[in-house]
């Protein structure tokens, strides 16, 4: 294979510098409007009354738009509902005078200008009837509902064993509580719409999501339209990590805007109200990790409180991957959701496994104190070939060559075993580790490939790009399963119009979608061959179909590559302009074997020993995910990947005023991210991991492994250089005073 495997540079990285790729904000029409959110400034209750008469008065204010006076909106709980929602009833932005959490959409302000919009927003007098509310965890933890175990994919698994008895027998013990506050996804692309008010009343929607599909079925249902007459847009992409997966109220608002004046109309949300967009949940978590003497365990309990809103119950399988990872007969999970009166939380990169692991991993480095074991040899002698919980062995799983590998990339035997013991002028130096785990997922999707007989293709899809790499790696796949060079092919994707995909999250798309192409590219070389068979004397006239193969622009017999037909003249000869072949491909649940992705995690903290000032200075993540398409742009996900694990572990930290019930740093200025100078040597390794079972190309996807296991490897670096064990992240400085 000529492009995969290799590291391929973007396709759209030359449209994306120069401006070329447009952004939902940056399609313009005719006789464009602009809207402005007004927002809730109570966390609960009920709109009294809503003054816009000052708003109407400025001039170029074309309409102020509430619960009142918008347009029709479906009146189920089920038209809201999207591909990916929770249980529960979903919110309705401007649907009624429920007021459910604060800075909530309740007014929308259409002008001729979007300063206009903004400022006239500013006019719009808000009566409440207050009620009082509760955004606080820790308040809510003790009458926080128990998920039932074993229910669902997402539910809590079954426990195994007893594991309360072996927790209560073992020789050495560890139980600590772990927390993982509320965190935001903060993609650089503010989140908007577009909505472009078609001559017949049908709506085209350039929007910002992870998923057009779900995005359009979601509208349609809202407005009580025919899914055709709504067309969602949305090729590019600055950013997601899932705050797109489920269509977001600002094409609800611009969408009613639209109908409302009968006009196109953009609307951009500001930073601070993408802070009511949805969250990673904040988790409160309590490991117990029974051991032998030898290192082996013999009982994991985790019991985890995280949360969500009133209305609806968001919730990944947070508590799982303990009893997953590691060889253990005895396991128990108990999950509980606290229902606050804030929106509903959501995925945001590698939910559940990101703070999950930062638990289980640090428990892991307690217990290997403990022990007085190297944490690596504690994961070694507590290595499963078998997925824990469900009794499986993997597809593959290389996460012992990540281990190796990993460790000798960072030098890890060099690590002396007591804290405090590494320094280096004013500073304490610490070696910390951690495993990581994730889900192989791959999802039913349709491709069409149209083939031209001047050799080109098109390769079309209804997925979209988070800006992760998929049109580079979409065609990377088809040259090669196509024959053809990379310039010749042309993807299509992010539009509705196209043929049907999941959305893109849960790292389950490069699997997909290149199976996909590869199957629809698999019936094109069988209609081309069956037209190459045509041609008089044709070389491939006895040929098999499993006989053949597309290289270098032809179709050439595996058996005896002098026989070839060239693409061009098989087409030209049979009086074909295209061939155009669709195709669904779905994936066979595996029943037999599990699919997961691994990592091990190796980083360097270097804390001044004064100050408590944590510089993370090298990072290595060694990542089993089966066969890499694009070394480039996967090298680019880890790293990406693992600066937010620096931010997770550092930085990041949703801060609420619980006496109102809003965010406090709803912005990235006081919402803290790591920068440059936080960000030092960061290096990718990919072990090999062939997988002949998992999928035909033996794809696992990386979108979402770099950052498990990046923020307990950190922690426990931090521990190791300062003998101070935080269990609560962020590990601000003040955590490692006193
Ligand atoms: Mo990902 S959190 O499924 O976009």
């Amino acid at each position: 294979m000529t492009y995969i495997g290799t590291p391929t540079s973007r396709i759209d990285g030359r449209a994306k510098v120069t401006g070329a790729a447009k952004y939902a904000a940056e399609y313009n029409t005719q006789g464009l409007a602009h809207a402005a959110v007004v927002t809730s400034s109570i966390a609960k209750g009920r709109i009294k009354h809503i003054d816009a008469s000052e708003a109407l008065r400025v001039a170029g204010v074309l309409a102020v738009l509430t619960h009142e006076n918008r347009p029709r909106m479906a009146k189920s709980d089920d038209a809201y509902k999207d591909e990916v929602a929770p249980e529960g009833s979903p919110f309705r932005p401007l649907y009624d005078d429920k007021i459910l959490f604060n800075n909530q959409p309740i007014a929308l302000v259409v002008a001729e200008e979007w300063e206009i919009a903004r400022f006239a927003a500013s006019l719009v007098r808000v009566d409440y009837d207050e009620k009082a509310h509760v955004t606080d965890l820790h308040r809510r933890r003790t009458d926080a509902v128990a998920l039932k175990s074993g229910e669902t994919m997402l539910s809590p698994p079954k426990p195994r064993g007893d594991a309360e008895r072996a927790f209560g027998a073992a020789k050495v013990r560890h139980e600590a509580e772990y927390y993982v506050p509320i965190e935001h996804h903060n993609p650089m692309e503010l989140f908007a719409s577009t909505v472009v008010y078609e001559r017949d009343g049908k709506l085209t929607i350039y929007d910002k999501t992870q998923g057009v599909q779900n995005v359009q079925r979601y509208v349609a249902n809202v407005f009580e339209m025919k899914a055709d007459d709504v067309r969602v847009v949305g090729p590019y992409m600055g950013g997601g990590f899932g705050s797109g997966l489920r269509p977001q109220y600002q094409a609800v608002l611009a969408g009613l805007a639209a109908r409302a004046l009968k006009r196109s109309v953009r609307l951009v949300l500001r930073r601070q109200q993408m802070y009511q967009l949805g969250y990673r949940p904040a988790m409160l978590q309590r490991i117990q990790l029974g051991a032998t003497a030898a290192g082996t365990l013999e009982a994991i309990t985790h019991d985890a409180v995280t949360v969500t809103s009133q209305y609806e119950d968001f919730y990944r399988q947070e508590t799982g991957w303990s009893g997953l990872l590691y060889k253990c007969a005895n396991a128990k999970y108990i999950h509980k959701l606290a229902k606050l009166d804030l929106a509903t939380s959501c995925d945001m990169r590698c939910p559940s496994a990101a703070p999950g692991s930062f638990a289980l991993e640090s428990a892991m480095d307690e217990l290997a104190v403990a022990l007085k074991l190297d944490p690596l040899e504690l994961r070694l002698r507590c290595y499963s070939d078998r997925d824990q919980n469900a009794g499986k062995p993997y597809s593959s799983k290389k996460l012992r060559e990540c281990y190796q590998q990993g460790a000798q990339a960072f030098g890890w035997e060099r690590r002396s075993s007591e804290p405090r013991s590494m320094r280096e002028g004013s500073e304490l130096v610490g070696w910390g580790m951690a495993t990581g785990v994730w889900d192989a997922w791959q999802m039913a999707i349709t491709v069409r490939i149209v083939l031209s007989a001047n050799g080109h293709a098109e390769v079309a899809c209804g997925c979209s790009d988070i800006g992760t790499g998929t049109h580079t790696i979409m065609a990377q796949v088809a040259a090669d399963m196509l024959g053809l060079p990379l310039e010749a092919i042309t993807i299509k994707l992010g539009d509705s119009g196209l043929p049907a995909s999941p959305v893109e999250g849960g790292s389950w798309m490069a699997a997909s979608v290149a199976n996909g192409i590869a199957t629809t590219a698999e019936a094109v070389r069988k209609e081309l061959l069956r037209i190459a068979k045509r041609m008089p004397n044709s070389p491939l006239h006895d040929t098999a179909a499993d006989d053949v193969a597309l290289a270098d622009g032809k179709l050439v017999s595996k058996r005896d590559p002098s026989r070839a037909v060239s693409i061009t003249d098989a087409m030209r000869h049979g009086g074909v302009e295209r061939i155009e072949q669709e195709e669904e491909t779905s994936f066979p649940e595996y029943a037999e074997r599990a699919h997961n992705t691994h990592s091990a995690v190796f980083a360097e903290v270097k804390v001044d020993e004064e100050l408590g000032v944590i510089r993370v200075t090298r990072v290595v993540n060694a990542v089993a995910a089966g066969r890499i398409l694009n070394t480039k742009t996967a090298t680019s996900q880890i790293m990406g990947a693992v600066v937010w694990g620096i931010g997770m572990a550092l930085h990041e930290e949703t801060l609420i005023d619980h006496a109102f019930g809003r965010i406090m740093n709803a912005n990235i200025a006081e919402y803290h991210v790591p920068v440059n100078a936080d960000v030092h040597d960061i290096k990718v390794i990919f072990v090999e991991e062939p997988d002949a079972t998992i999928n035909p190309l033996g794809i696992k996807g990386v979108g979402e492994i770099g950052i498990v296991g990046v923020a307990a490897a950190i922690a426990n670096a931090v521990y190791h250089a300062t003998g101070k064990r935080v269990r609560e992240l962020p590990i601000t400085l003040d955590k490692l005073q006193g």
